[in-house]
């Protein structure tokens, strides 16, 4: 077999190409197995006719079918995309080449064709191109993100709703503007717009928290992501931008933090004022009233009858009343925290407390380390609370209060086995809740309040072993 004979051979048995040829006047010459395939012409029901059968009725009548050829003849080849028709009627999308064949002497021969069916190629392309079309209309519609696009040298090419929102200006406004206008003056003079561009660009991506400017002169506080846009070759396409308006966030912050300052602060106060009162207490109160009772009991013993009995009754007034004053002193300021640590004062209070209450109690101690001095008492005060709360709300039989150390820090929990109705919002003039959470945070910790009807109640905190702990506060 020579050369020709092969090469007609594999043209013919081709099956993922339609190859075939046409006579100078069109019609067809030469049809292979991929023509067959494709269009569902047999060679036999084909061989002869012009190829306009081929194409759709409108295009037909158009004049299209001709008229490709006759550019074929002019460029020597013509490479197009569009619609044929199958033998059946049904039609593909088509990618077709179409060759002017020319003899020696450049007398027209006739064409050579060559047709892919490329129908489910541009199906997936409309469908990209669809969700692409649908995901701008997103993007444009968002109004909670500015989300809009730099040039590379960061001028203005797309907009949407949210940045309209937050900054003020329409899109016909700014578009092709450079994006500096966004920044304030001192930003500008210190060339941080094009700096953060360089950095996204050399990073792929820069965020930014930071002030910026509105098209009224307003500022507004800003979290900024600049991405760099780069197509399949790395070249830089540009830069994508999504910012939005924090200013709303960043005063509820402060607002926050400068009310945990507050707060932490008039805690300390009162603490500061309960120590100093109860060392006033034990030291002159207390120590007048000793010396005053042992006087009492001096002059008791020389006294007759029935002078002595009422003196005596005097001194155990005083004797009373001293003791009172221990109790509020250990109250203001239990003495067992500055000498025997958290666990006992804890100890010491629920015994006194839960024993006076007729409640069952455990207090179990897990502690691997010693919380500070402020976080002590801030504990101790926040048992005393929730205590309290079990005595007067939660009717229960007994109580559980655990001490352990976890994440460096203190954690203790408090469950009765009562009603279990805390939690809710208790309302005006209910400050117990209130005043634990605030004293857990004020500390830089926890606390949470689990409560189910009739499962009891469950108050949880945690405070850091270091009043401030680095890393903390935001
Ligand atoms: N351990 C508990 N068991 C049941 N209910 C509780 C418990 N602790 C608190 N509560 C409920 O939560 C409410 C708010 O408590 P709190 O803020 O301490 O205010 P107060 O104790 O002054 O009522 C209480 O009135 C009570 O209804
Ligand atoms: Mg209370």
């Amino acid at each position: 077999m020579d050369d020709e004979s092969r090469f007609r051979l594999l043209v013919q048995s081709v099956q993922d190409y339609g190859i075939f040829m046409l006579d100078p006047g069109g019609r067809v010459a030469s049809w292979n197995a991929g023509a067959e395939r494709i269009t569902g012409y047999a060679a036999a029901d084909i061989l002869g006719q012009h190829c306009s059968v081929l194409h759709p009725a409108e295009d037909v009548a158009a004049g299209k079918p001709g008229r490709d050829l006759e550019i074929a003849v002019e460029q020597g080849c013509l490479e197009g995309e569009g619609w044929r028709v199958r033998k059946d009627g049904t039609r593909f999308w088509a990618n077709v080449v179409i060759t002017a064949l020319f003899d020696e002497q450049g007398r027209l021969q006739g064409f050579g064709e060559v047709t892919r069916d490329v129908t489910e190629r541009r199906a997936a392309e409309l469908a990209l191109r669809e969700s692409e079309e649908r995901f701008r209309l997103l993007v444009q519609s968002v109004q909670d993100y500015g989300i809009f696009m730099l040039d590379p040298e960061g001028h203005i090419s797309s907009w949407n709703a949210g940045a309209e929102r937050i900054k003020g200006y329409a899109a016909e406004e700014i578009i092709g503007q450079h994006f500096s206008v966004f920044y304030p003056a001192e930003d500008v003079a210190a060339g941080k717009p094009a700096w953060e561009l360089e950095v996204a660009a050399a990073e792929g991506r820069l965020e930014d928290e930071g002030w910026r400017v509105r098209k009224d002169g307003t500022r507004f506080w800003a979290n900024v992501v600049i991405t760099a846009l780069r197509d399949e070759q790395g070249r830089l396409q540009g830069f994508g931008k999504v910012t939005r308006d924090m200013t709303e966030r960043r005063n509820a912050e402060q607002a926050l933090r400068e009310r945990r300052r507050l707060v932490g602060h008039l805690v300390e106060a009162q603490e500061v004022e309960r120590r100093r009162i109860a060392w006033d207490v034990h030291d002159e109160s207390i120590q007048s009233m000793v010396a005053v009772g042992m006087r009492l009991q001096l002059l008791a013993s020389r006294l007759p009858e029935p002078h002595a009995s009422a003196v005596g009754g005097l001194d155990a007034s005083v004797q009373a009343a001293i003791a009172r004053l221990r109790g509020l002193v250990s109250r203001l300021r239990p003495p067992e925290l500055d000498r025997h640590g958290l666990v006992e004062a804890v100890s010491a209070y629920v015994d006194e407390v839960a024993g006076r209450w007729g409640l069952a109690h455990t207090v179990r101690d897990e502690l691997t380390a010693e919380p500070s001095p402020e976080a002590a008492i801030t504990a101790y005060r926040i048992c005393q609370e929730a205590l309290s709360n079990v005595h007067r709300h939660a009717r229960a039989n007994r109580v559980e209060v655990t001490l352990s150390t976890v994440d460096n820090g203190t954690m203790v929990r408090i469950s009765d086995d009562g009603v279990g109705t805390a939690g809710g919002d208790a309302g005006a003039g209910h400050f117990g809740l209130v005043e634990m959470h605030e004293r857990a945070e004020a500390a830089h910790g926890w606390l949470s309040v689990t409560s189910e009807p009739g499962q009891g109640t469950t108050v949880e905190f945690w405070l850091p072993i270091l009043p401030d702990a680095p890393g903390v506060e935001p």
